[in-house]
């Protein structure tokens, strides 16, 4: 008994587990296409395989039925003529699978809420003629549209730059097929995207969109204009350049193609003396005098003028007020933002320039005006980085322009491009002058911090030393005597530092004051063998005139009577403020005064270099080292000799470098003072009979770089 329950049982429990019956279908919704077909659907959308679907409706109002079938398909249609409208259905679906039938719930509906139409085709959009900012649409009613509804359309609108739509409803009761809509309330000259669909008005369907059409409102006369002017002195023909700016202003809106500009200008009380210029330009130089002037630009297009705008050009010599005390810039994420102080609380507008700071003209010229801010930001693009930028900030009130305060500023600093260029000069025993240029303006990329001087001698350990931005020279010490040393100056911002290019130099092995002393003590022994020639000289002059200076026949119709003490003294002072060199001479009282030196061969042999133009040819040519001439009391001007001598002798370089002991002085150890005194004097750059004779000191200036020395005081 038992058994046979539990046999018929298991198929029944097996069955029931095993079937699996669809799911019941809910949600069913419908749409009326007009005049084309009821289509419902349903969830589940995905059903398992092999399901049917039977759809019952009934229609004309329950006095029709019919169904439609699908399979595996959540979606099914009845087609016109069977389905018009007005109407009301009722719709019930029937899911079946091998295992069962499973009903969804009846539903009830109503074609006229249901219905769902043809988008509307727009055909023309066009601004309306004299009316500004707007435009017209026409469209054409859908054909697939209840004739009997009144029909609602939204209309969506934009900018062709912009994304966001602007949407506007209305309906329309006509039933006429063209369909007008004035759309105002636009900006002008403007291109406008529009899209339209409808419902008829008691449906929850709207159309699809209708295809997007654009039109363009009526351009209408320019706004104002923003107008600037830069300032440059007046030129030698008392023409002042003043270069007039303009734009249309900030965050006016463009309303029309600008044709063209008007500009017209006159001296303040002399409106009669109006001039007027056309251009297409936004730019405009102008030359005036130097009184008051008043400038006025419109610009026009094809429907109108701007209003004017004036600007005030300020007399040459008028003072503008000051009134921003402080300006800081700073870069923040993708902005630089440039804020002022003013104790000044009536001015409420400000000016602002900026352009590159570069070594040549800037190409580029911007302004912008700021009111009622004492800040003002521009976005990162819009200036390049690792440019520093001229930026100013001029006051306005009414109509005068104040005092700029000015500042630099980066927008983004860089590593300098290039290191500076170094040069080693002075070079001693034991100490060298490092001097270096300013890198150009457009390798800086930043502000220099500082610079660092990287030495080191050869094989030896490298030192550094940083010194501020200000600094272009330094005094490296100590160094070791005779050694080859490298030399690199760093130029660092905040971003980072480059090096310039290494160089190159050796300390000396003796200096120019150890020479002297040498030369001096040489010098003197000299000196000491003239003076004991000098008896000899006086008793007979003609033999030690033959001696020293033979070729001369006679010396005695000379001119050297000009050669007075005192005259010497003065020429010496002329000469040292003068950058020139005459040699002297002097009424002789002895025989050492009597000497005339020639040293032009020496210093030509000896500065290489330099561009020394002295003359050579010295009075008695090259042999004439020595020169005698009798005693004369008085300083007649004899002219033929005095004018070559003192032309011949001027040598057009500093009175400096070269200090030499003459007999009986010694030369001071400070070989930058010029000495002289009694019957010995030391003229620095004045040759020295004696260095001619000196091979230490020739050997000296022509392999120790006695041109460097030089060329440090030139
Ligand atoms: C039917 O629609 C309702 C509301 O829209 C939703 O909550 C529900 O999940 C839907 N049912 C199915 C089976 O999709
Ligand atoms: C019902 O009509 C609409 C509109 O014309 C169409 O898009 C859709 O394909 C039609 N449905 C069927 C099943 O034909
Ligand atoms: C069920 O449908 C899937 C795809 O949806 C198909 O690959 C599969 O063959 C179908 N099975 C049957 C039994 O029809
Ligand atoms: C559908 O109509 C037929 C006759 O056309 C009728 O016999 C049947 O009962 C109707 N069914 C329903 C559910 O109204
Ligand atoms: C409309 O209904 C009739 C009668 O039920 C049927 O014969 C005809 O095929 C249907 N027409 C369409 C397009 O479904
Ligand atoms: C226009 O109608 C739609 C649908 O009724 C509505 O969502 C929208 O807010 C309406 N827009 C305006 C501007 O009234
Ligand atoms: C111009 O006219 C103004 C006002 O009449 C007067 O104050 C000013 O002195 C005049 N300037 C010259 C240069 O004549
Ligand atoms: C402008 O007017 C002044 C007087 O108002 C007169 O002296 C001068 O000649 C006029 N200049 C011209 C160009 O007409
Ligand atoms: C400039 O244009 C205006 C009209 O726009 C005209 O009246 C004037 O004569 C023109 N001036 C010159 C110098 O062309
Ligand atoms: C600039 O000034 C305005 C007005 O004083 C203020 O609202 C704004 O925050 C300032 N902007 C910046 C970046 O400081
Ligand atoms: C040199 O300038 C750099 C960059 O601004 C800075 O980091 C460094 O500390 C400065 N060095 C000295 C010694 O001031
Ligand atoms: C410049 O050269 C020195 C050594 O001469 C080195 O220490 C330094 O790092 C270099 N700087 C740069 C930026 O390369």
């Amino acid at each position: 008994m038992m058994w046979a329950l539990a046999l018929w049982i298991f198929p029944l429990l097996c069955r029931f587990g095993l079937a699996v019956l669809p799911h019941k279908p809910e949600n069913i919704s419908c749409i009326f296409y007009y005049r084309c077909n009821l289509t419902c659907t349903w969830s589940p959308e995905k059903e398992a395989n092999d399901t049917w679907y039977t759809v019952k409706r009934t229609y004309l109002y329950g006095s029709e039925n019919d169904t439609c079938k699908s399979e595996n398909r959540a979606s099914c249609s009845f087609f016109y003529p069977n389905v018009t409208n007005p109407d009301i259905c009722t719709i019930e679906v029937e899911a079946q699978n091998t295992d069962g039938i499973v009903k969804s719930s009846m539903t009830q509906w109503n074609l006229d809420n249901i219905v769902k139409t043809e988008p509307p085709e727009i055909y023309c959009v066009k601004p309306a003629l004299g009316v500004k900012r707007m435009v017209q649409i026409k469209w054409r009613r859908p054909r697939l549209a209840p004739i009997s509804s009144v029909l609602k359309y939204t209309l969506q609108f934009r900018t062709v730059n912009s994304a966001k739509w602007l949407e506007v409803n209305f309906t329309r009761e006509d039933i006429s097929i063209i369909q007008t809509y004035d759309l105002t309330g636009l900006q002008a000259f403007t291109e406008y995207v529009l899209t339209l669909r409808c419902a008829a008005e008691e449906s929850r369907f709207w159309s699809e969109w209708s295809q997007e059409k654009t039109g363009t409102t009526e351009e209408q006369a320019p706004f104002g204009l923003d107008l600037w002017r830069v300032l440059r002195p007046a030129e030698v023909d008392g023409r002042r350049p003043v270069k007039l700016l303009w734009k249309e202003a900030r965050g006016a809106p463009v309303l029309g193609k600008t044709l063209g500009y008007n500009i017209w200008y006159f001296p303040e009380n002399s409106t009669n003396l109006t001039e007027t210029m056309n251009t297409t330009n936004q730019q405009l130089q102008l030359y005036l005098g130097g009184e008051t002037y008043w400038v006025s630009v419109i610009s026009y297009n094809s429907v109108g003028k701007s209003p004017e705008a004036t600007l005030r050009v300020p007399p040459i010599h008028e003072k503008s007020f000051r009134c921003i005390e402080g300006m800081q810039a700073r870069p923040t994420q993708d902005q630089l933002v440039v804020e002022w102080q003013s104790s000044a609380a009536e001015v409420d507008t400000w000016m602002v320039e900026w352009f590159p700071d570069l070594d040549s003209e800037p190409s580029t010229f911007a302004w912008e005006s700021v009111s009622q801010a004492r800040n003002w930001t521009v976005q990162q693009d819009k200036l390049k980085p690792y440019l520093c930028y001229n930026i100013s900030v001029y006051p306005i009130l009414q109509d005068r322009v104040g005092e700029p305060y000015s500042i630099q500023a980066y927008v983004k600093e860089g590593v300098p491009s290039a290191g500076p260029v170094t040069k080693a000069e002075n070079i001693d025993v034991k100490t060298v002058t490092i001097t270096w240029k300013e890198i150009p303006k457009s390798q800086r990329n930043g502000f220099i911090s500082n610079y660092t001087i990287f030495y080191q001698a050869e094989g030896g350990e490298e030192f550094s030393k940083t010194v501020n931005s200000s600094i272009l020279r330094y005094d490296l010490e100590p160094l070791t005597r005779n050694t080859p040393y490298t030399v690199q100056i760093m130029a660092s911002t905040s971003a980072g530092g480059a090096n310039g290019t290494r160089i190159n130099f050796k300390t000396l092995s003796i200096s120019v004051t150890e020479i002297v002393l040498i030369t001096s003590l040489v010098g003197g022994g000299l000196l000491i063998l003239i003076i004991l020639m000098v008896p000899y000289g006086l008793k007979k002059p003609n033999k030690l005139k033959h001696l020293c200076w033979p070729d001369v026949p006679n010396p005695a119709e000379s001119s050297l009577a000009m050669w007075c003490g005192d005259d010497f003294k003065n020429k010496l002072n002329l000469n040292t403020e003068g950058n020139r060199i005459l040699k002297p001479h002097y009424a002789p009282s002895d025989l050492t005064d009597k000497m005339v030196v020639n040293f032009g061969n020496f210093l030509e042999e000896v500065s290489t270099e330099e561009p020394l133009k002295y003359q050579k040819n010295i009075v008695g040519g090259e042999k004439n080292d020595y020169v005698t001439s009798p005693y004369m009391p008085s300083c007649p001007p004899v002219k033929s000799f005095q004018e070559p001598l003192v032309s011949a002798k001027i040598l057009p370089i500093k009175p400096q470098s070269l200090c030499v002991g003459m007999p009986k002085g010694t030369c001071s150890e400070d070989k930058e003072q010029l000495l002289f005194s009694g019957h010995h004097f030391c003229d620095e750059g004045a040759p020295n009979p004696y260095l001619k004779n000196s091979v230490t000191m020739r050997e000296f200036l022509t392999s120790e770089k006695l041109p460097d020395q030089t060329k440090r005081e030139v």
